[in-house]
């Protein structure tokens, strides 16, 4: 009983009353808040999308001239716009030229709730590889000067995220919404001002570029 209550929280009760489909949204709808990563208009590219309330939330901002691709390894369970796109598969196996669909045009925004499955064991270090892979293709993905947000779940590699982070991104720091449970070691990483030429080149320490991490990253 105690954990139904724990599960059904009140951002569980609000997704169902303000018809989300997921709680998983008022973590974007706080990041956004906070960070202005999407905005009217937008191309933006949703990593995991599914149920669909990140979809949900994106499109209210984008807009009817903004566009929106989703991929997850399920299908997603609501009803959206002609302007948003969902694919059913693996982003690691998942082409750049799939998502971006034939346009030339590159993302504005890459948003990532994605988590591997957990195992109990290592789970942060799994999350935080899937972190590193999604800036690996970023340059194929995202345009100069985009933002970026990413699930991680924190761990002893999470410095060796940030640090990368604050390489490639003229701002980066760390956000742990409201709506992420108390327990859960969950945060999101975030990234504005993308500098595509840092991903591939002199990305790791000893250019001088990369700051010692600090405690708190939540800037
Ligand atoms: C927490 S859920 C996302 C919830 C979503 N943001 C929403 O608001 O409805 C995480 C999703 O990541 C998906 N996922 C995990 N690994 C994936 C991968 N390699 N490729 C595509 N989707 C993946 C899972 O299938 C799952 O649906």
């Amino acid at each position: 009983m105690a954990q139904k209550r724990k599960l059904q929280d009140k951002y569980f009760k609000m997704a169902k009353r303000e018809g989300y489909l997921a709680r998983s949204a008022y973590k974007l709808l706080e990041i956004n808040k906070r960070r202005k990563l999407i905005r009217k208009g937008d191309r933006v590219l949703d990593l995991g999308c599914a149920p669909g309330s990140w979809l949900q939330v994106a499109e209210k901002i984008i807009g009817e001239e903004g566009t929106l691709v989703g991929i997850d390894l399920k299908p997603v369970s609501g009803d959206f716009g002609p302007n948003v796109r969902t694919i059913v598969g693996d982003f690691t196996k998942t082409s750049a030229a799939e998502l971006l669909g034939g346009e030339d045009e590159l993302f504005d925004v890459v948003i990532s709730d994605m988590a591997p499955s957990t195992t109990g064991h290592g789970d942060h270090f799994f999350s935080e590889r899937l972190c590193q892979e999604i800036i690996d293709v970023l340059p194929d993905l995202l345009k100069p000067r985009g933002t970026c947000t990413m699930k991680v779940l924190e761990g002893e590699t999470f410095p060796d995220l940030m640090r990368r982070m604050k390489h490639i991104f003229r701002i980066a720091g760390a956000i742990k919404p409201d709506a992420c449970r108390d327990v859960s070691r969950e945060t999101y990483v975030y990234g504005i001002g993308f500098r595509p030429g840092r991903v591939r080149v002199s990305d790791g320490p000893g250019d001088g570029a990369l700051p010692e991490p600090a405690p708190g990253w939540d800037d």
